[in-house]
């Protein structure tokens, strides 16, 4: 970092020792009593906790269906205030936090436009910071500033070691960094679409023993592990993209494909790639979904295909200059291209999809593989079922689940 000038930036040279260090040796700060508590990066999930949290997930979804459901859990947390801090343009994150503390009872509470907070009077955003911990039981925080809501993790756990007030902290996007509350939305529309159980989750729901009698579908399992996934456009900028393939390396025998034109912006960064190494995954980084994998293109070959928009705000001048001569329409998807696919592969992507580059044209919207609605309506439960985990209610609703709900309705038949 360079010499520091404010005490903002001086505030995050406190903790650069901390944040430099190997994500294992982070991660048990973040939790209590074996429980997460602050939510920073995708790297500190487990697949037995997706699993959980997937599973919290779809009973929040199911009791949502009834009026006597929504009244068991808008009763769970009602005694709990949110802080959403989001000083970066969001629509579905913000809303599906707000939408999932609603579920829950919790009450909301919103900045969203620095100017209209102390931070134009000269405040630190660590005095704003340890402000809203003071009225608020946990701090949802979106920041163009990387590692800045790790920092804050930091901040709160020093409060508490020195017996001061301290809330949990939820990351919903740092910089170009880390979201790992979209990867776990991701994640989850992934688990549900490789369950081959629903059609609104699957394009191929039930069919699952005719698929694998197909030719080419013969070893097709289900749940993710040997699954491919490709991602597809702004790979080095996409924050959803590093927080979402550092989830998916958790899995045995998957296999990551990133297409991206081959520019030091937009390709994968060294620091993702190096992690994929350490954890020994294997993926291949190909310029086009022409380019073969295992003889045939990619294209036909993935399990799951993870769009995303090329993120043209981050460009400076010279960026631009510098991507004059790629040919972008290489990383827009096209019926032709769709019709390729694998019959079940579902096609996800973060949004907001750019209408003006069209990585998703809408012609593609009633495909059955269209699965982003899905998936940002997912965004709901998981985050709902998160906020549960966080605040220790997932347990009464498991429990509210098995007895009440299963033995009523029956869902076992
Ligand atoms: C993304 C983000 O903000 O990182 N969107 C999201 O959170 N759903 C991706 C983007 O802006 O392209």
């Amino acid at each position: 970092m360079k010499r520091p000038k404010t005490q903002d930036e001086r505030d995050l040279l406190l903790y650069e020792s901390r944040l430099l260090r190997p994500v294992r040796l982070k991660t048990p700060e973040f939790e209590r009593g074996g429980r997460i508590r602050h939510v920073i990066f995708s790297g500190q999930f487990s697949v037995p906790f997706l699993e959980e949290l997937a599973g919290i997930a779809d009973m929040i979804r199911l009791m949502s269906k009834s009026r006597e459901g929504q009244d068991f859990l808008i009763n769970l947390l009602p005694h709990k205030r949110a802080m959403l801090y989001f000083t970066q343009p969001s629509t579905r994150t913000f809303l599906s936090f707000m939408a999932a503390c609603q579920v829950l009872g919790i009450t909301c509470n919103e900045v969203r436009d620095p100017s209209t907070s102390s931070e134009t009077k000269g405040e630190t955003r660590f005095d704003s910071i340890r402000m809203f911990s003071s009225y608020f039981d946990v701090i949802i925080m979106r920041s163009p500033i990387a590692r800045l809501a790790e920092s804050c993790a930091y901040l709160m756990n020093d409060l508490d070691s020195t017996g001061n007030r301290s809330v949990p902290i939820v990351n919903a996007g740092s910089g170009a960094d880390e979201h790992p509350t979209q990867a776990l939305l991701d994640i989850y529309t992934l688990q549900r679409s490789f369950q081959f159980a629903s059609p609104k989750d699957s394009p191929t729901a039930n069919k699952f023993d005719e698929l694998r009698e197909r030719k080419g579908y013969a070893g097709l399992t289900k749940g993710l592990p040997h699954k491919t996934i490709g991602f597809c456009g702004d790979i080095g900028r996409g924050r959803t993209v590093r927080s979402l393939a550092m989830l998916l390396a958790l899995y045995e025998g998957v296999r990551l494909v990133f297409v991206a034109p081959n520019h030091p912006k937009l390709a994968m960064r060294d620091d993702l790639r190096h992690r994929l190494l350490d954890r020994k995954v294997c993926f291949h980084e190909v310029e086009s979904f022409e380019d073969t994998l295992d003889g045939r293109p990619v294209i036909e070959q993935l399990d799951a295909l993870y769009m995303t928009r090329i993120q043209k705000e981050h460009n400076d001048p010279a960026d631009a200059a510098s991507m004059a001569s790629i040919d972008f329409s290489r990383y827009g998807l096209t019926p032709e291209l769709v019709g390729r696919m694998k019959e079940y592969a579902p096609i996800l992507h973060p949004f907001p999809r750019d209408q003006h580059f069209g990585e998703i044209p809408p012609e593609i919207d009633n495909d059955p593989r269209a699965m982003y609605f899905r998936q940002a309506r997912n965004g709901m439960w998981i985050r709902a079922a998160l906020l549960a985990h966080v605040f220790d209610a997932d347990r009464l609703i498991s429990r509210h689940f098995m007895t009440d709900y299963v033995e009523r309705h029956n869902y076992n038949d």
